[in-house]
């Protein structure tokens, strides 16, 4: 179910959270809002149902010690400076797949920005159908209803758009986070985000487009299956702490909406060239899974589509979708 959320119980604890480690009193906050004491004290105690921890003293008033590890709308919105993205947030504790329901949305006619969040995933989806674990708590898994102005042919430009955004997200969280091609962030050269984008088109127009981002926030090495210990990591097990998921989430949103305001605005041009000051893929030999081929070559450029320049055998070749392996490792690994 979404949750449900009282605008005004958003208010005392956006009033609460900027006081920092400040009392306020109940007076002030009632001045403020316009609210009654009685109202003031009822949402205090609503808050405090919803895990929020918060000090009262009779003489100072309220303080917010702490804020509860989950990403609904309450705990989110507060920290949103975008003017589209997440505005609308659809809030589930488990969900089969962010995607999906986003999917559905859109074709119930959802707007851009519109955002579907879940705490725990059971059939998260990667690219090429294989699956995206998904542990309750740990991790970001979100969805983005985007209405783009934009050609079909030019929908995988988005990929790489959120790409960049993930990687400027997770690099404000302390974690030197690189892209792979297409969208694959590393961190020590271990997979610490992915993108998922799917779309419904026209011939001459995009319908929607749907991105889907997990990021693995919190996820300890026994979190991942065996097979994957070796080939994903964290921001805990990158940093050696846990990350607040509600603050990465929001900067996610924030560098997801500006750098796709920069791709409406611009083209594509930009993106190009912050993707390739933040790709570790570049000059790097590779091997490309592509069309049923193996590719090996040098990963010399993206063109103006983002398509991959791999030099191998019989010279250039232009690879539009496949999955890259970096013959050398990166450093860290
Ligand atoms: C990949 O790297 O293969 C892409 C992974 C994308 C995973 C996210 S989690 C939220 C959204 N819902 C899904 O089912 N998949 C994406």
């Amino acid at each position: 179910m979404p949750a449900e959320t009282q605008p005004s119980e958003e208010l005392v604890l956006a009033f609460l959270a900027e006081a920092g480690d400040e009392y306020v009193s109940g007076e002030a906050i009632s001045d403020k809002l316009g609210l009654t004491r009685a109202a003031v004290w009822k949402h205090v105690e609503s808050l405090r149902a919803h895990g929020y921890r918060i000090d009262a003293l009779p003489a100072r008033g309220y303080r917010l010690v702490e804020v509860p590890d989950r990403l609904t709308p309450l705990e989110l919105r507060p920290l949103l400076n975008t003017h589209d993205l997440g505005q609308e947030l659809h809030w589930y504790e488990e969900l089969g797949s962010t995607n999906d329901r986003a999917k559905e949305l859109a074709e119930e006619g959802a707007e851009h920005g519109e955002v579907v969040i879940a705490e725990a995933q059971t059939a998260g989806r990667g690219r090429r159908g294989r699956s995206w674990v998904s542990p309750p708590r740990k991790n970001l898994y979100f969805s983005v209803v985007l209405r783009p102005e934009l050609p079909p042919a030019r929908a995988p430009e988005l990929t790489l758009v959120a790409s960049v955004a993930l990687c400027d997200a997770l690099r404000l969280a302390g974690v030197e986070a690189g892209i792979k091609w297409p969208n694959d962030l590393l961190a020590s050269g271990r997979k610490i985000a992915g993108v998922l984008t799917e779309l419904a088109a026209e011939p001459d127009r995009v319908h929607w487009a749907v991105l889907g981002a997990g990021v693995n926030v919190n996820a300890r090495r026994e979190d991942f299956p065996e097979e994957l210990r070796d080939e994903a990591t964290s921001v805990l097990i990158e940093r050696g702490q846990p990350a607040p998921r509600a603050l990465l989430a929001a900067a996610c949103f924030t560098a997801l909406e500006d750098w796709l305001d920069r791709h409406a605005e611009e083209g594509f041009a930009p993106i190009r060239e912050a993707w390739r000051a933040r790709t570790v893929t570049l000059g790097r030999e590779v091997v490309v899974k592509a069309d049923g081929r193996e590719i090996a070559g040098t990963a010399e450029d993206i063109d103006e589509t983002g398509a991959l320049l791999v030099r191998g055998p019989a010279g250039l070749e232009r690879i539009l979708a496949g999955d890259v392996k970096l013959v050398r490792p990166p450093p860290g690994r």
